[in-house]
């Protein structure tokens, strides 16, 4: 009996160690295709396009970017369409692990390369006048400046984008050095870096122009990140998660700065949070993302007053004041779908409370009750006459 068990958990093993196998073989074969056709040079008509809409800072169109990992393919993101007009904050929200950073990594193109990878897709970023550049093809000397000048992130942890060696000022008069290109003298570019501090709210400025990031506080260092995305005037700011590591009054406080300064810049916000409340208060339009997909997405005033997707409601539910008379407060039941397999049907099948036959078929299209609020599921389908 024993060794029957042993034959049968030798044979799992070998089943195994043969599926990794032939997934380390395929994984080498993607990686050197990627360093072949990263060592291409790019022509510029293979990246100059147009926007489908001139109105529209970025438009994400079918973007995919999957991981090569050692036990499979991890798609992360997977066929995610969301345009960011040009003066608007767009809110994506989700839960841990659908996909919102990668979404943010890949439009600054830093995944961690070559397991990460976009795999098909276009980021078109507007240059003006309806031009635009297709940042998934752009070549990497060009994509180095387009960060920080055109595009500039907040991360969630001001330390991981600050240098703790160096002075608060020499670093944001390094950005502005890099992206030096009105040829401000040194004495200029420090001005403008301690005016930016004043910008967003900081009173003793050049005290903390000379400090080093560990003697400020957690709020003051994300003022700092926020000046520091700020500087050389961005198009877009993509706000991953920027208050979750502070507290809750001065998470507060930088909300409230960011609002402020919403009216003062003329950028989009990309608002990344998995806080519905926050959303509320920052943006124009919401985007709900599940498994790496976007199933909801419209103006946040009429997503907030009529949710449509089951996930979003579920979402909408489970806040804390969500649902004013529940005593307990509600959690979507079951989890994400492994990202390795997922699976050909709608990924909230499993955890959906309002299933209905259809949903048994594959993905669902999105359908679009309006020019902005689309849906991507089978009850709206069938309503309709879709499916
Ligand atoms: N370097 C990596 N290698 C392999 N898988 C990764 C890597 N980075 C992210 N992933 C996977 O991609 C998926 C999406 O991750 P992502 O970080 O975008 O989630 P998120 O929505 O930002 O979550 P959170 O709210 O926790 O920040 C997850 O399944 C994650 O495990
Ligand atoms: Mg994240």
């Amino acid at each position: 009996m024993a060794g029957t068990d042993r034959q049968e958990r030798k044979r799992i093993d070998d089943e195994r160690n043969q599926k990794l196998k032939i997934i380390k073989k395929s994984n080498a074969k993607i990686f050197r295709q990627f360093y072949r056709e990263k060592k291409r040079c790019v022509p510029a008509d293979a990246y100059v396009t147009r926007m489908n809409d001139p109105g529209n800072i970025l438009e994400i169109d079918n973007l995919n970017t999957y991981f090569y990992t050692d036990v499979g393919t991890v798609r992360a993101v997977n066929g995610v369409t969301i345009d960011i007009p040009s003066g608007k904050t767009v809110g994506i929200v989700g839960e841990s692990g659908c996909g919102k950073s990668v979404t943010s990594l890949s439009i600054l193109r830093l995944l961690q390369e070559p397991q990460g990878q976009i795999m098909q897709g276009a980021l078109r970023l507007n240059t003006g006048g309806g031009e635009a550049v297709d940042l998934v093809k752009l070549p990497a000397k060009a994509m180095s400046s387009v960060r920080g000048r055109d595009i500039s992130m907040i991360f969630q942890e001001p330390m991981t984008s600050l240098n703790p060696v160096i002075t608060v000022g020499q670093q944001m008069d390094e950005v502005m050095r890099y992206h030096n290109d009105e040829k401000l003298s040194k004495r200029q570019i420090s001005a403008r870096s301690i005016a930016m501090l004043g910008t967003v709210g900081i009173a003793n400025a050049e005290g903390v122009y000379k400090s080093y990031p560990q003697e400020l506080s957690g709020g003051m260092r994300q003022r700092v990140v926020i000046a520091l995305a700020l500087l050389c005037n961005p198009k877009l700011i993509i706000a991953d998660e920027p208050t979750t590591a502070l507290d809750v009054t001065i998470q507060a406080q930088i909300l409230e700065l960011l609002r402020e300064l919403k009216e003062k810049i003329n950028a989009s916000i990309m608002f990344i949070t998995h806080d519905l409340g926050v959303i509320a208060e920052t943006s124009d339009y919401v985007v709900v993302m599940y498994a790496g997909r976007v199933v909801e997405q419209g103006d946040a005033r009429e997503v907030f007053h009529h949710p449509l997707h089951p996930y979003t409601i579920g979402l909408m539910e489970s806040r804390p004041g969500g649902a004013a008379e529940a005593k307990r407060l509600y959690s979507i039941p079951g989890s994400v779908p492994n990202p390795i397999e997922l699976p050909d049907h709608c990924y909230f099948r499993s955890r959906c409370e309002m299933s209905v036959a259809a949903c048994r078929g594959r993905y669902p299209q999105a359908f679009a009750l309006n020019s902005t609020h689309k849906v991507a599921c089978y009850r709206y389908l069938l309503d309709q006459g879709g499916g």
